[in-house]
């Protein structure tokens, strides 16, 4: 696969393929570790290759990222690849602890010391930063030719008041996961509906074959919004109105797809009271552990539930687009992580360079395979050991492209908390109208303002 975007950057070197960048650090680890030196130095998270005199230093934070690699080592293959650059990985917190990392961006880019260069940033973030003036405008850098290589959505998703003020990395979305085994075994086909969800969950809990029905994650923390996102706007309703002026969330739509999340604990019992307290990992772990029929989650969980050293219900695993509410089309909510410049980097051309390998095709497909995170290139969609390895992706692609955005708002740090505590009320006391006309006030009263 060709690097569609070397040469864009004045004087930037051509980047080696990451297969190449690989091989060398592979080499090199094995000589490392055959000396005793490498363990130390991975123990302690820094990267393998001492910093070379010449080159231009940049620091690069990002949220903490896993799979059958690390970010460590693929920051270290970009190291590995090219003689200009050097880059120091800076590791924040996971995604699902999105409050925090986004606290730890904040407090970085807002002294505008120019630490770090470059940061990775949730979907949810980039109006914000980009409002705040903390993120460098891209355009000049990666012209009209090269955001064409992306998804349409996702370069819109990085563009803030005209200006490409991200770079896209990778696209998340919802999906239901289901046990193959399970739905044969009652005859059942994946469900449409939630209603079909429900029935088919009761009935293999009714089996005996698993404890839990429906995993879904309603701790109060940033998932929650993004499950709410995907049952209200699969019954035909929405968080903010069309003009993002004013809350809806206590619409009788929402108030309907929050009354279906309660009842998945209270009524139809397809789901353990637990969720309250789970995000993403908690509600992974007894799905592939083989305790449930369904769960909700992201796209790295296929490559984990399909693994037999990780799971023990690899093979028996299937992915398909969320049911939805009769009369009601399937939603997903648009997650995923981009690149960002700080605004205040003394080493704009140094930061360019790094993000023209990170995104490059053959980074992204590194990226896919090794951490099962969806590219934001079409092309690499199409890539055949992406296709064998990760099927699902390509056959759920129009469900990474359709996804639902949550409210897109330079304001969304506030109107997050408001949503979180306002539904997570709402869960565990039963009294949902209630606290979610609260809830909308509040929202209304931050987004109007
Ligand atoms: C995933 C999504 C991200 C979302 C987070 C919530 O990492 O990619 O957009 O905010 O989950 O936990």
């Amino acid at each position: 696969m060709s690097d569609g975007q070397s040469g864009l950057v004045p004087g930037a070197e051509a980047t080696a393929p990451l297969a190449k960048s690989l091989d060398i650090l592979t080499d090199r680890r094995k000589f490392l570790l055959g000396t005793g030196l490498a363990a130390g130095a991975l123990a302690l998270g820094r990267p393998v290759r001492a910093r070379a005199a010449g080159r231009t230093e940049i620091t690069f934070a990002s949220a903490k990222f896993f799979g059958k690699e690390t970010m460590a080592q693929v920051v270290d293959a970009y190291n590995q690849a090219q003689s200009k650059v050097h880059v120091t990985y800076v590791e924040l917190p996971p995604p699902s602890s999105s409050t925090e990392v986004h606290q730890a961006l904040v407090q970085q880019l807002a002294r505008r010391t120019g630490t770090p260069d470059v940061f990775t940033q949730d979907v949810v973030w980039i109006a914000e930063f980009a409002g705040a003036g903390w993120a460098l405008a891209l355009d000049q850098y990666f012209d009209a030719s090269v955001r064409s290589q992306f998804f349409p959505g996702t370069v819109a998703a990085c563009t803030y008041k005209d200006k490409l003020t991200a770079l896209p990395w990778y696209v998340d979305s919802g999906m239901l996961y289901y046990r193959t085994d399970l739905l044969e075994g009652i005859g059942a086909k994946p469900p449409e509906t939630w209603d079909d969800l429900v029935a088919t969950a009761q009935a293999i809990q009714k089996s005996g074959k698993a404890d839990f029905g429906y995993l879904w994650q309603g701790k109060q923390a940033e998932v929650l919004v993004c499950d709410l996102v995907e049952v209200i706007a699969s019954n035909g309703g929405s968080i903010l109105s069309a003009d993002g002026r004013s809350g809806t969330l206590n619409d009788e739509k929402a108030v309907a797809a929050v009354q279906f999340l309660a009842d998945t604990i209270n009524k139809s019992k397809i789901s353990p009271s637990d969720v309250l307290s789970w995000d993403e990992e908690p509600s992974r772990q007894p799905f592939t552990a083989g305790r449930a029929a369904f769960l909700r989650n992201w796209s790295y969980v296929y490559g984990i539930a399909q693994d037999p050293s990780a799971s023990s219900v690899a093979g028996k695993v299937g992915v398909v687009p969320l049911p939805h509410f009769a009369g009601g089309k399937s939603a997903a909510c648009l997650g995923g992580y981009q690149y960002g410049v700080n605004a205040a980097t003394k080493n704009r051309e140094a930061a360019i360079d790094f993000l023209t390998w990170m995104s490059s095709p053959a980074t992204q497909l590194h990226f896919a395979l090794q951490l099962g995170i969806a590219p934001t290139r079409p092309e690499v969609f199409e890539d055949a050991q992406l296709g064998k390895e990760q099927p699902f992706m390509k056959q759920l692609k129009s469900v990474f492209t359709g996804a639902t955005p949550r409210p897109v708002t330079p304001k969304y740090a506030q109107v997050t908390l408001a949503i979180q505590s306002g539904v997570s009320k709402a869960l565990v006391t039963g009294n949902i109208k209630a606290e979610l006309d609260a809830a909308n006030a509040k929202i209304t009263s931050i987004v109007a303002a």
